[in-house]
C-alpha cells in the first residue's frame, strides 16, 4: 500500500549522492572496447538506464543524457557478466548444509565478474518437486545479490513427477532438469527411469542435464577400497575413474538420441568423457548434445589427493573428481576452444573442514564439493586467453552467452546490447591478482586455487546497472528483496531461443539481484 497512491508530484531526484557516490541509475562507461561473443568493437560508449543497456555507440553518434556517472574504460574489456550455469548454495548433501548461502555465494560471483547464477533444486526422493520450488524460493529470494535462475533435479520418477515438471516449466519458467547417474540410494535414477525422465522433457521442450558416472560401479569399487582398509581421500578417486564417468557419458548420449531429448552433460572432469561428447556430437547432432566442464577441472588436477595433509586432500573431493592425468587441464581448454564443450560452470559446493572431516575415516562419507563461482572467470581467462589457447570472444562464449542460449536467457543475458541487462564487467586484462582464502568472498575455509595468480581482474562490475565493484572493492551489498513475480521476463523473452533449436521453452530467470543499497565507509563532499 502507498499513501499517496496516485498523486502526480513536480519534482523529481534525478541525481542522488551518498557520501560522495553518485547512486543514480544512468551510467555511461566510455572508451569502452566491447566484447560479444561475435563481435569486438573498439572505442564505443555504452549508457545505461534504469538497469538496462540504453544505447551502444561512438561519442558522436549518442545522444547523451545529463546527469549521468562517467566510467573510463580506456584500456580496458569492457564483457557481459559472467554466468555460472552451476551453483549449490545452500545445499543439504546427505545432512550438511553448504556453507555458501544464496548471499555469500553471490556476493563471491559478483566479486569475481559473475552476475547470474544458476542453481539446482534438488527433491528428495518421494517430495513434490512444487514444495522443493518453493524451498529454494525461499532460501534465494532474500539474500541473491545477482540474478538467478534454477534447474531442477529429477531424483525419483513416478506420474506426480511428471505432472510437476510441466508445471515447473509453464508455471514458474523452470527449463532445465538434472538427472543423477550416480549417489547411488540418494539421487540416483536407473537407466529405465533416464529413458522416461528423457521423453517428458523431450516432450516439455525443456533440456535434460545428466551427470554422468555410473553409480553402481562406485559402490562396489567403494565396498572394494574400503575392505582393502583404504580409507583416504585418494579412495574417492580411486573408486571413480575415468572410465567409470566416460561410460555413463556414453550412455546418457544414447539415451538421448533414442528419445531425441536435448542433453547438457553437467561437470565434465576427464578427456575419456569429453572424446565421447565430441564422438557423439558428429554422431547425433550438435543440436542435441552440449557440454559444460568446471574451472575446477581448468585449474587443478587430481593429483591434490595425494597431499599428506588429509584435509588438502579432502577439501578438492568432488564428483565426479579432478583427474591425476597429464593433460587433462589443458585438453579441457582445447575442447572448450573447438566447441566440443560449450560452457564453463563452477559447480560451486562449498563445505568447511569440520564438515569434510565427516568423512576421516571413510572417504565415502566426505561430503563432496568445491569453490569456484568467484575464481571461475579468472581461471577461464588465465587458461584460455593468456595461454593463448581462446579469444576473448570465445571467452564471452564459454563463460556467458552460451549458457544464456542454452539456458534461454539470451539475449536479455550474455549480451552487451541494446534493451539487455546492465551487467557488465570492466575487465582489466593486465592486472593479476593471486587467488587465497584469506581474501575471498565466499563463507568457506579452503580455497582449491590458492596461490594462483591469475591475470584478468575484474575491475569494475555492474548488476542492472548498479556499480558493485569499484576497484576490486566488493561494496556492502544488501538483502532486500525486489522480486518481482509478475515481472514480463518470466515466461516468454523475445528472441529466447535456445541454440540450435526451434522450440520456444520458459526462460529460467528466477529471481533479480536485490540491487544494492551502497552502503560507504569514506567520500566526502
Ligand atoms: O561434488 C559435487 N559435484 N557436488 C555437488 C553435487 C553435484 O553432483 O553436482
Ligand atoms: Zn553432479
Ligand atoms: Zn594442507
Ligand atoms: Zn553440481
Amino acid at each position: 500500500f502507498n499513501i499517496f497512491e496516485g498523486m502526480t508530484c513536480h519534482g523529481v531526484p534525478e541525481m542522488v549522492i551518498v557520501n560522495g557516490k553518485i547512486c543514480v541509475d544512468k551510467n555511461k562507461v566510455e572508451n569502452a572496447r566491447v566484447v560479444n561473443y561475435d563481435s569486438t568493437l573498439d572505442n564505443a560508449v555504452i549508457l545505461i538506464e534504469n538497469g538496462t543497456i540504453k544505447s551502444i555507440g561512438k561519442e558522436s553518434e549518442l545522444e547523451v543524457p545529463q546527469n549521468v556517472q562517467v566510467i573510463d574504460a580506456a584500456g580496458r574489456y569492457v564483457l557481459p557478466g559472467g554466468i555460472d550455469p552451476h551453483t549449490h548454495f545452500e545445499m543439504d548433501f546427505d545432512g550438511t548444509v553448504t556453507v555458501d548461502d544464496f548471499y555469500h555465494g553471490t556476493r563471491a560471483a559478483v566479486a569475481g565478474g559473475t552476475t547470474t547464477i544458476i542453481d539446482f533444486i534438488i527433491p528428495k526422493k518421494g517430495e513434490s518437486l512444487l514444495k522443493a520450488y518453493d524451498d529454494w524460493r525461499r532460501k534465494a529470494d532474500p539474500k541473491a545479490v545477482c540474478d538467478f535462475g534454477f534447474h531442477c533435479a529429477i531424483t525419483w520418477w513416478s506420474p506426480s513427477v511428471s505432472e510437476e515438471m510441466a508445471i515447473l516449466c509453464k508455471e514458474k519458467g523452470i527449463s532445465s532438469f538434472k538427472m543423477f547417474m550416480a549417489y547411488k540410494g540418494l539421487f540416483m535414477l536407473n537407466d529405465f527411469e533416464l529413458f522416461e525422465t528423457f521423453e517428458r522433457i523431450r516432450d516439455l521442450g525443456a533440456l535434460a542435464q545428466v551427470h554422468a558416472e555410473n553409480g553402481d560401479i562406485i559402490a562396489k569399487n567403494t565396498e572394494k577400497l574400503l575392505k582393502m582398509g583404504l580409507t583416504g581421500p585418494e579412495g574417492h578417486q580411486l573408486s571413480r575413474t575415468e572410465d567409470v564417468e566416460a561410460e555413463a557419458t556414453n550412455r546418457a548420449c544414447t539415451i538421448a538420441n533414442q528419445t531425441k531429448c536435448p542433453l547438457y552433460v553437467v561437470h565434465v572432469m576427464s578427456i575419456s568423457a569429453a572424446e565421447e561428447i565430441s564422438r557423439a556430437r558428429k554422431q547425433f547432432g550438435e543440436n542435441l548434445i552440449y557440454g559444460e566442464t568446471l574451472a575446477a577441472a581448468l585449474g587443478t588436477d587430481g593429483n591434490e589427493y595425494h597431499d599428506k595433509c588429509w584435509h588438502h586432500a579432502a577439501a578438492h573431493v568432488l564428483s565426479p573428481p579432478l583427474r591425476p592425468r597429464q593433460g587433462t587441464k589443458e585438453t579441457l581448454m582445447e575442447m572448450l576452444a573447438s566447441n566440443v564443450l560449450q560452457s564453463t560452470g563452477s559447480d560451486n559446493c562449498t563445505f568447511n573442514k569440520e564438515q569434510k572431516e565427516l568423512g576421516l575415516k571413510d572417504f565415502s562419507k566426505i561430503p563432496n564439493g568445491v569453490n569456484g563461482v568467484e575464481d571461475r572467470m579468472s581461471v577461464v581467462w588465465e587458461k584460455g586467453v593468456h595461454a593463448g589457447k581462446i579469444d576473448p570472444q570465445k571467452f564471452v562464449a564459454v563463460t556467458s552467452t552460451n549458457a544464456a542460449k542454452l539456458f534461454n536467457l539470451y539475449p536479455r543475458k550474455g549480451a552487451i546490447a541494446v534493451g539487455s541487462d546492465a551487467d557488465i564487467v570492466i575487465w582489466n586484462h593486465e592486472a593479476t591478482r593471486t587467488i587465497s582464502a584469506k581474501t575471498h568472498h565466499h563463507a568457506c575455509d579452503f580455497n582449491i586455487f590458492e596461490g594462483m595468480t591469475c591475470h584478468g581482474v575484474p575491475e569494475m562490475v555492474i548488476v542492472n546497472g548498479k556499480i558493485c565493484v569499484d576497484k576490486n572493492k566488493v561494496e556492502k551489498m544488501s538483502t532486500i528483496p525486489i522480486f518481482n513475480p509478475q515481472s514480463p521476463y518470466l515466461g516468454l523473452i523475445p528472441g529466447g531461443l535456445r541454440v540450435g533449436s526451434t522450440l520456444r521453452i520458459q526462460a529460467s530467470i528466477q529471481g533479480f539481484a536485490n540491487r544494492c543499497q551502497i552502503y560507504l565507509q569514506s567520500g566526502a563532499a
